[in-house]
């Protein structure tokens, strides 16, 4: 009964809500006068026809060592090269060209999550020194290079940007695993990128609480070399330099606190390295249909190039708007969009180590009125929690934000509007951003100042960014159609990844398999990229994401794969079998259920739902953490013995089950029913 089973999906988009249609709301003259982008033309420049020589006005954007000389290499289809032949470094365009005009201008607001500690600003000279200090521990004590990977596992402090930008300042690349996963999540990162050295921190506050970040490094270090590969180096930067905040201990000879070693390197200067354009800069690990997580590779010029140019048009920066993308950077979001979009173009961006809503409904927008944010970036789960919990508290306080964005999961037309009326006054322009880990910039968006907003919709493909929906056949649903479908992307862009990190099979086979025309092509043209999602696309060519179509779920904006929440669960000894649905949930967007059946002879209990829940956490992390561990008899198969993990879905989102009679034992349909209802 142990052995694997096939599963029958459940998918976001099958249980998506079908909100209908809403109507336009224009930006404000006053949004407009200011905005970067307001040339219509733009959507013209970037047509397919212009397509690929229209991203130069992205590459135009970064200062090269070398000028490229290919726009578009596609002779290892579909891995894109972009921009060959150019050399660049992405440290020196986000902190050394803004020295000349900007240098004591502040470039990150670091905001401690304890409100009577001090606001820390770091002028784009501080950036720099302390970029280059790290940059020469990095060379000097632990002896990487380009090329290399170091795996980091940071909280939310200026540290982490500093340690990404002394990485890249020498072309090594940073794989930062988002510091609430567990020691156990980032040691699967540290082995599949093979990385000596680990940059993790001593604690943080999350909740008003210091939290013990060390301990898992230890873990880390200890599940990294039962899988064979060994850290060598483990530095740990302080929450408070030169005093420890943790409990656990330090390891001799193995662990070193980055803040007094870097004593050694005071007032070092690290020439930035002169890194090919297609060079790795980073990896940001991803869930997928496999329980194995992806390591998105991407590369140096076009990702930066594309990050540079959305976060001029889309996200409206210019060098004096404050900027605040309460993201965690451990995503790609805060990659893209706290880190290297904003400091590419000089912005001053926000960095807020906790909680939204700590220690009371107010506390974003008193950071908003303290810092004179005028930019504000978040997540609809956010949205939908601040407007729970404080729907009358953005009118205390006195800011203004002339921008707003929505970014990782479909946002209701009524939280969107909340968003607009309450927290953006009406004033403030909107854009819903859509796209992935995997596309490393905005897919579609409307441009703030040229396209009317909608709420419910992310709007037009992104200039140069062509969509398309296919229905399972492979043919194209066109505007108006009312139809939802598969989206995919018709071209390369820039910002796309370039692999997954060892494995370019997977990355063939899950994002150009299913719609390619010709395996042998080298015309991107037989290249759609499968995003994952389902969409529709209205008359106006807005685009509706409905939802993920494939075993990835989308809990609070954060992206899960159900097979790795049941290996984790099958971690438990007592399970003989797990299934994972999506639930709908009024906060979180989506929530996972976690249906699971145990080995023959065991009684199910509250102590191994809770241990089944606890070893989710321990492997994953909390976000992971199901609704509910639901033991059942037995999972509802069909007679070839696949659960059906449809049947489970429309019991957990009180939904029409549809017809179990040709299932293996229909019985047990009810019965589950009967437990998840009541
Ligand atoms: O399903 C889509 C959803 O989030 C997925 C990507 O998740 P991740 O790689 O973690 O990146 C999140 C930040 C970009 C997508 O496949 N998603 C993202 N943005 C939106 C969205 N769904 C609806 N509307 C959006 N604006």
């Amino acid at each position: 009964m142990a052995e694997k089973k096939e599963v029958v999906e459940t998918s976001e988009a099958q249980i998506a809500v079908h909100w209908g249609e809403e109507a336009y709301y224009e930006p404000s003259a006053e949004f407009i006068a200011q905005a970067n982008m307001t040339d219509s033309g733009i959507y013209e420049r970037f047509s397919l026809d212009n397509f690929p020589n229209c991203f130069k006005e992205y590459a135009d954007l970064l200062d090269w060592y070398e000028y490229w000389d290919t726009i578009l290499d596609t002779s290892d289809a579909p891995c894109w090269k972009w921009f060959v032949g150019g050399k660049v470094n992405a440290s020196y365009n986000c902190v050394d060209r803004h020295l000349a005009k900007h240098k004591n201008k502040t470039a990150i607001h670091f905001v401690p999550e304890l409100e009577e500690e001090k606001t820390e600003h770091v002028t784009f000279q501080e950036l720099y020194v302390r970029v280059n200090e790290m940059a020469a521990l990095l060379q000097d004590f632990c002896g990487l290079k380009a090329g290399d990977r170091v795996t980091l596992h940071l909280p939310m402090t200026p540290d982490l940007p500093v340690t990404m930008l002394a990485c890249a300042r020498l072309g090594v690349i940073h794989s930062q695993v988002f510091g609430g996963f567990s020691g156990k999540s980032c040691a699967d990162r540290i082995v599949d990128s093979g990385s000596n050295v680990l940059i993790t921190a001593d604690s943080y506050y999350r909740g008003g609480k210091l939290i013990d970040h060390k301990e898992k490094a230890d873990t880390a270090v200890a599940e990294a070399k039962k899988a064979g590969q060994t850290v060598d180096k483990v530095l740990v930067w302080q929450r408070y330099p030169g005093k420890n905040s943790t409990p656990t201990p330090m390891v001799e000879g193995l662990d070193y606190f980055t803040n007094d070693v870097l004593k050694n390197y005071y007032g070092k200067i690290v020439e930035p390295v002169r890194m090919p354009a297609e060079a790795p800069l980073f990896l940001m690990y991803t869930s997928g249909t496999t329980g194995k997580p992806k390591g998105c590779q991407h590369g140096t010029g076009g990702y930066l190039a594309y990050v540079t140019g959305t976060s001029k048009f889309v996200q409206d920066i210019h060098p004096e708007d404050v900027y605040w993308c309460m993201a965690d950077i451990g995503w790609i979001t805060g990659h893209s969009y706290i880190v290297y979009g904003p400091l590419a173009l000089a912005a001053s961006t926000v960095i807020y180590e906790g909680i939204p809503t700590y220690p009371d409904a107010g506390r974003c927008w008193r950071i908003a009125q303290d810092l004179d944010v005028n930019i504000f970036h978040t997540a609809p789960t956010a949205i939908r929690a601040l407007r729970k919990v404080g729907p009358d508290e953005p009118a205390k306080y006195n800011y203004k934000f002339k921008h707003m964005t929505t970014v990782g999961e479909p946002i209701e037309p009524e939280v969107w509007k909340w968003y607009y009326n309450v927290v953006g006054r009406g004033e403030a322009a909107i854009v819903d951003t859509w796209w992935q880990t995997e596309t490393g910039g905005f897919l579609c968006s409307t441009i703030p100042a040229l396209k009317a907003m909608k709420p419910g919709s992310a709007g037009p493909g992104m200039p140069g960014i062509h969509p398309v929906i296919y229905d399972d056949e492979g043919k194209e649903l066109p505007a108006g159609a009312g139809k939802a479908g598969n989206i995919c992307i018709r071209n390369p862009w820039p910002g796309g990844f370039q692999t997954i990190w060892g494995d370019r099979d997977r990355f063939v086979s899950t994002y150009y398999e299913r719609y390619c025309r010709d395996k042998n092509s080298k015309n991107w043209e037989d290249w759609p990229y499968l995003t994952g999602d389902a969409a529709v696309e209205a008359e106006d060519g807005y685009f509706r994401i409905l939802g993920r179509i494939d075993d990835v779920i989308n809990v609070s904006g954060h992206r899960l794969g159900t097979k790795e929440l049941e290996s984790a669960a099958l971690v438990v000894q007592e399970v003989a079998e797990a299934a994972v649905v999506p639930v709908k949930h009024d906060i979180k967007g989506i929530e996972p259920d976690l249906y699971v059946a145990l080995k023959p002879g065991i009684e199910g209990s509250d102590e191994i739902a809770a241990k089944i829940s606890k070893a989710i956490v321990d492997e994953i992390g909390a976000i992971a953490r199901p609704r509910k561990v639901w033991i059942v008899p037995d999972m509802p198969k069909t007679r070839s013995g696949k659960i059906m993990r449809r049947v489970l879905g429309a019991i957990s989102n009180k939904g029409d089950v549809g017809d179990t009679m040709t299932l293996a034992n229909p019985e047990v349909v009810e019965e589950i029913t009967k437990m998840v209802q009541n």
